[in-house]
């Protein structure tokens, strides 16, 4: 760190909750000679981890006396990045250069970076060469120290990078602002052990680690009582949870914990890998009355030589059991998938695999992506896939998907089903949108007064991928 403070305790949490004391002192000091309020905006760039970050982010910012603002025209902006593939990258990029432009309205203007990209050294050593104008920069594994390294910045200059190679260990007991007051994700473990070779992942997060199940148990029950009624429960891959704390506690058992909380009526849980899925997570699945029928369940390449290139330790033929297993156990469930496209070396053959898995598994939804060369990944000095020829395949699986997902979703027409309501309808006047628990969502004739509440809906018609209805 910049600045040594002998004053700072060295436990945690106490030591961010001594510097947000003083990073309040300095809002303050930094309101009165401005006369007005300090203002932050946090974007959130990726996956459901990062979500959860940026609502640790900006508890503690607001914890500190900072007001949250929607424009990127504020005092503080930080970007919580996504280095998954690289147009994730390229878009922080792009979107750098125009707060730039923002800097130069309000040159006390503070620009930070943090979250996956900063854990790539070359990421950071662009922003250190062409985007001199970033104030600060940190890792994953540090996101708990907003307060220590923001009040260091604010109370130098340069910029300051603060990047940690491996966590310290969790930090949890920090404020954090949850963007939606009724449900709220949960890590349960962070990192990943899996070494996918396309993927940078376990570069950017770490290896894998399980936080002990009482903590989970208890932060789920702060949360009920709290008036959340929906947790998710996250982690790269939380069919291993509790492998590295010698298997203590099985990834079912935590769910069979977390079921009995009062208060929560919901659970879901992402995101799962096909070769840990145990026989007792299915059964714990059908048996539950909480644990949403929805499973998000990575498929990758539907070719059994891609699996095998991919590090994936499955085959095409064992992942269809497994999906097959889950239909038969719970026949209302939704399956959802990601799929690669263009893995090095995949050939024609190995395609029409996966549009075969497509075809005969019937995703309710699919996130479909291009394979993205990520340095230091062993699949990067691969022979690549020429791009004509994963533009077309993308666009064969794409409409595939799409067909599949609208017969999925209506199949479900007619049906009565509980749903979640999240927020007013953006499209339709006096509408709200809901969130079935498999998932897809409705929108109804209703007002703000239900966001929060589960009620049942009639599925009138089915649209592709989501459904209008009326209240039952
Ligand atoms: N290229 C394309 N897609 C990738 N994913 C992960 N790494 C890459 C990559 N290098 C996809 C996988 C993963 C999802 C989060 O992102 O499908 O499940
Ligand atoms: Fe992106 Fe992966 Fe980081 Fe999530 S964990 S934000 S998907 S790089």
């Amino acid at each position: 760190m910049a600045l040594i403070d002998a004053n700072a305790p060295q436990t945690e949490p106490e030591r961010q909750r001594y510097y947000m004391d003083l990073l309040r002192g300095v809002t303050a000091e930094r309101e009165a000679a401005m006369g007005r309020p300090f203002t932050f905006h946090v974007e959130t760039f990726g996956c459901q981890m990062n979500a959860r970050d940026s609502e640790k982010l900006i508890g503690i910012l607001v914890s500190c006396g900072m007001h949250e603002t929607e424009s990127e025209r504020a005092d503080l902006v930080l970007y919580n990045t996504c280095t998954v593939r690289d147009n994730a990258d390229q878009r922080v990029y792009g979107r750098l250069g125009v707060l730039s432009g923002y800097k130069k309205e309000n040159p006390d203007m503070l620009i930070g970076l943090c979250g996956c990209m900063a854990q790539e050294p070359s990421a950071v050593e662009k922003i250190r060469r062409s985007y001199g104008y970033v104030d600060l920069v940190f890792g994953t594994h540090n996101v708990y120290a907003l307060a220590e390294i923001l009040y260091h910045r604010m109370t130098s200059s340069g910029m300051l990078v603060e990047i940690l190679k491996e966590a310290p260990g969790a930090v949890e007991d920090l404020p954090s602002e949850r963007k939606y007051p009724f449900k709220s994700g949960v890590n349960v473990s962070y990192g990943c052990d899996n070494y996918c070779t396309y993927c940078i992942v376990p570069m950017v997060r770490g290896r894998e680690r399980s936080r002990r199940a009482g903590e989970i148990v208890s932060e789920v029950e702060r949360l009920a009582t709290d008036g959340v009624v929906e947790v998710m429960l996250l982690g790269q891959n939380v069919n291993s949870y509790g492998h590295d704390l010698g298997d203590e506690v099985t990834f079912s058992q935590l769910l069979r914990r977390v079921e009995q909380v009062d208060g929560i009526r919901r659970i879901r849980f992402m995101t799962s890998h096909p070769k840990d899925l145990s026989p007792e997570l299915i059964e714990t699945m059908a048996q539950s009355e909480k644990i949403c029928r929805h499973l998000h369940l990575p498929l990758q390449s539907g070719s059994t030589e891609v699996l095998r290139r991919m590090n994936r330790r499955y085959t095409k033929e064992q992942y269809l059991e497994l999906a097959d297993r889950l239909k038969e156990a719970m026949p209302d469930l939704a399956l959802t998938t990601d799929i690669i496209v263009g893995f090095p070396g995949e050939t024609e053959e190995d395609f029409l695999e996966t549009m075969d898995v497509v075809r005969r598994v019937g995703y309710s939804s699919a996130f479909t992506f291009q394979y993205s060369i990520r340095t230091g990944t062993p699949a990067a000095t691969w022979e690549q896939v020429p791009a004509d020829v994963v533009t077309d395949r993308f666009g064969r699986l794409l409409k595939l998907v799409q067909e599949k997902a609208a017969v999925f979703c209506a199949a479900g027409a007619g049906q009565t089903l509980e749903a979640l309501v999240e927020e007013a309808d953006e499209k339709r006047a006096g509408y709200v949108t809901g969130r079935l628990g498999n998932n897809l969502m409705v929108h109804f004739p209703g007002d703000a007064s239900l966001i929060g509440s589960i009620v049942p809906v009639h599925l009138d018609t089915a649209r592709g991928f989501y459904y209008m209805g009326t209240r039952a």
